[in-house]
């Protein structure tokens, strides 16, 4: 029976299913200046995860973010925590305060269906500057509560202590501003310090802000002072958990983990050709091939023991007679 199976297998051999094609981690790895773009983003399209599609771009060596809201320069990709450091030109810091009437600055905003996948961090303080009454960062709060706060040991209160505040048109006047801006005054605070999660997207014409700045800390480091803080938006990027099965089998295989450019599907590519699996499964063309020809491997199988089986019960037949 064994060697009948064999025999039958070697006829049917699963094209490729014993191929370890192995293909050059360069297939989407790639370099912006000196950082390095690798999964799960990409620089090239059908690289990376779906969910991180036509976010990243290399300009003349400058990587950059593009994001509803703007655009944002990339100072660093964290692989081992899952972090983007991204710089936006516009906003304000300790030094300088970037404001307009109409908003200074990108803010951040990501498209509902990228937020599960890229948010700021939650360590991330956003400082709203010169929103006005009508804002609806202060409606809905009644007396005391503004959605203002600190966040990570970061807040207003220290933010005011900024160089940059010395030179602020008003000086006096600002200063009384944002000393009765505490809480419940009829006029809003200069600043307000918010977490990103509390209001989802930082839209500076929706809350009708003049600008704002933004900072973070790596915990467990806490800086001290505003003069200490970093300066810039920290992101972290998550990918769904079931995700890690598919990306750890195409590459234990050789391939590199991509996407269909046409459904955003998982894809990986095993260099001559692409799978939705792993580069060990059977060929696959295309989209919607891998089932109907994993059925031709189990109709292959099927037949391969049906034929075995008549070639056995003949045998068996033979020998009993
Ligand atoms: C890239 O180079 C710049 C200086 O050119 C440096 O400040 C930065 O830390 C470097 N980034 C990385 C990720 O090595
Ligand atoms: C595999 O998929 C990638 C990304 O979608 C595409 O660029 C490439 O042409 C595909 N290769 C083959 C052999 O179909
Ligand atoms: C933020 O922290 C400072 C001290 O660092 C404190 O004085 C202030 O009341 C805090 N603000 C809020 C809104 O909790
Ligand atoms: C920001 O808010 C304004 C006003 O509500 C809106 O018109 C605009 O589309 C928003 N921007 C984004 C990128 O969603």
């Amino acid at each position: 029976m064994i060697p009948i199976l064999l025999l039958f297998l070697s006829l049917f051999p699963a094209p490729a299913a014993f191929a370890f094609p192995g293909v050059p981690v360069s297939t989407c790895r790639s370099f912006c200046g000196n950082i390095t773009v690798d999964y799960p983003f990409g620089l090239r399209p059908g690289c990376g995860h779906a969910g991180f599609r036509d976010l990243l771009f290399c300009i003349n060596g400058v990587l950059m973010l593009h994001l509803p809201s703007g655009s944002y320069r990339v100072l660093d990709v964290d692989y081992a925590y899952r972090g983007l450091t991204l710089h936006d030109p516009a906003m304000s810091d300790c030094y300088a305060l970037a404001r307009s009437p109409g908003g200074r600055g990108n803010g951040f905003i990501v498209e509902p269906w990228r937020a599960p996948y890229l948010q700021p961090d939650p360590n991330n303080v956003f400082l709203l500057l010169g929103c006005h009454a009508e804002s609806p960062l202060f409606q809905g709060f009644p007396g005391k509560h503004r959605p203002c706060r600190n966040v990570s040991g970061m807040g207003c209160e220290e933010y005011y202590r900024c160089p940059a505040w010395a030179v602020f048109p008003g000086g006096g006047g600002a200063t009384s501003r944002r000393d009765s801006a505490a809480y419940g005054a009829a006029s809003p605070p200069e600043c307000c310090a918010v977490e990103f999660g509390a209001i989802r997207a930082i839209n500076l014409s929706h809350l009708g802000c003049e600008g704002y700045s933004s900072a973070y800390s790596l915990a467990p480091v806490r800086a001290r002072g505003p003069g200490a803080w970093a300066y810039g938006i920290r992101a972290t990027y998550s990918l769904p958990a079931e995700h890690q099965g598919f990306c750890g089998a195409c590459r234990a295989t050789g391939g590199v983990c991509g996407y269909d450019e046409a459904n955003n599907a998982n894809l990986c590519l095993c260099g001559d050709r692409n799978s939705t699996s792993n580069c060990d499964s059977d060929v696959d063309f295309g989209v919607g091939a891998v089932g109907s020809s994993s059925t031709s491997v189990d109709g292959t199988l099927s037949l391969t023991i049906l034929v075995g089986g008549i070639l056995v019960s003949t045998i068996t037949w033979i020998l009993a007679f």
